[in-house]
């Protein structure tokens, strides 16, 4: 294979994905959504537990480890469900999970409400030795929430789900990582002021990380306003410009630890709904690597380097992976991409099954062209295989 030009990385690996399989497969499915992670130049996904039946028991999570080894294009590590159903009222079958390879825990999909019920998942979590990731949505404050709540909320006459809404979850969950000693990760951090929490837990010397995905990072409220796309209604929602700065600033000065792309794929009718009705949620996974490349690192903000610790090592850490020290002798998960490379987000080159990204039409530079997981070439010259 003739790499001149190119980056060989550390395989990229995505923590936070939503696969839909089993039972939303109108949605995607693992063998669809995995091909979109090798096209986007990842090695491993986490896969989110709202699936139906909820990943909260050690069956469906050897279900999607099955379906994933016959099927899919690219290692998927699931995480299970902190509590039974995703309803927040009985802590789901952590150790059962544990036992057939469930890698962290999370409230995803719908923040627990109580904070006993919070530690009690920590405590459980912990007995395991796994990091608890918090979906952090207070839902007395969110309510019916559609967009972040302020000018554009009440210009287009939108309910809004306020940053206090993720915020107070933020602080509550750090409070009671304090309490617990849990491994604490927050997900899909939103705003300038809970950035700034998780800033001081860490300073204090807390077990605490944060991911930023690149929606959060590079679009703001002003992408709905006007258009009422439904491409852009994402939990937790865009926020502010100022909020996407601060969150690009942690991202370059270490406080965010990890980007990852909440890839939430929805079928066609259910975005082209009315807003209100349309669901919450974007894909990630095949811009990702690019928006990077083209916002962060073409543009001086960081470097090559950083951008690796941002989307193979931290992840890979949080999440207690193996691969994080790799025995000699054994076989590397690999990325190479093309840093120069300039392409057009287009759907109709999308692996994923969903079109919904928010990146439609936008122009990049820099694109993976072949991976590598286990010695297996899962894409070649940018086709999958
Ligand atoms: C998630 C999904 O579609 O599963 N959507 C999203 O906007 N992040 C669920 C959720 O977190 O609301």
């Amino acid at each position: 294979i003739d790499l001149t030009g190119k980056y060989l990385v550390p395989g990229l690996v995505d923590m936070h994905v939503h696969l839909r399989e089993p039972g939303f497969e109108a949605k995607g499915d693992i063998e669809s959504e995995t091909a979109a992670a090798a096209k986007g130049g990842f090695t491993g996904v986490c896969s989110m537990p709202n699936t139906n039946p909820v990943t909260d028991n050690g069956v469906v999570v050897e279900y999607i480890k099955s379906v994933a080894a016959a099927k899919g294009h690219c290692r998927v590590y699931p995480a299970g469900a902190m509590t039974k159903g995703l309803k927040g009222e009985i802590i789901a079958e952590m150790g059962d999970m544990v036992e057939h390879g469930a890698v962290a825990f999370t409230d995803d999909g719908r923040g627990i409400q109580g904070a006993g019920m919070v530690r009690r998942a920590m405590d459980y979590g912990q007995m395991f030795g796994k990091t608890f990731m918090s979906h952090c949505q207070d839902d007395d404050l969110v309510g019916d929430g559609q967009i972040n709540e302020g000018a554009v909320s009440t210009r287009l006459g939108l309910l809004g789900w306020p940053a206090e809404g993720e915020e107070l979850q933020i602080a509550r969950d750090i409070t009671i990582a304090e309490l617990t000693g849990a491994k604490l990760h927050i997900q899909h951090i939103s705003t300038a002021k809970g950035l700034d929490m998780v800033r001081a837990a860490k300073a204090k010397g807390l077990p605490v990380t944060c991911e930023a995905t690149p929606h959060h990072l590079f679009l703001t409220e002003d992408a709905i306003d006007g258009t009422y796309n439904t491409c852009f209604k994402v939990n937790p929602p865009l926020r502010t410009a100022a909020d996407a700065e601060a969150l690009i600033a942690g991202v370059v000065d270490g406080s965010v630890d990890a980007i990852a792309t909440d890839h939430a794929p929805h079928s066609d009718w259910e975005k082209s709904r009315e807003f209100e009705l349309a669901p919450f949620g974007m894909t990630g996974l095949e811009t990702a690597l690019g928006l990077v490349i083209t916002n962060l690192v073409k543009t001086g903000k960081m470097s090559f380097g950083r951008m690796v610790e941002l989307m193979a090592i931290a992840p890979r850490k949080i999440l207690g992976l193996d691969q994080v020290t790799i025995a000699e002798g054994s076989v590397a998960d690999l990325t190479v991409f093309d840093a120069d490379a300039a392409w057009t987000v287009s759907e109709d080159d999308f692996a994923s099954h969903a079109k919904n990204s928010g990146f439609k039409g936008v122009e990049l530079t820099g694109r993976a062209t072949d991976v590598f997981v286990g010695g297996k070439r899962t894409l070649a010259n940018g086709v999958v295989c």
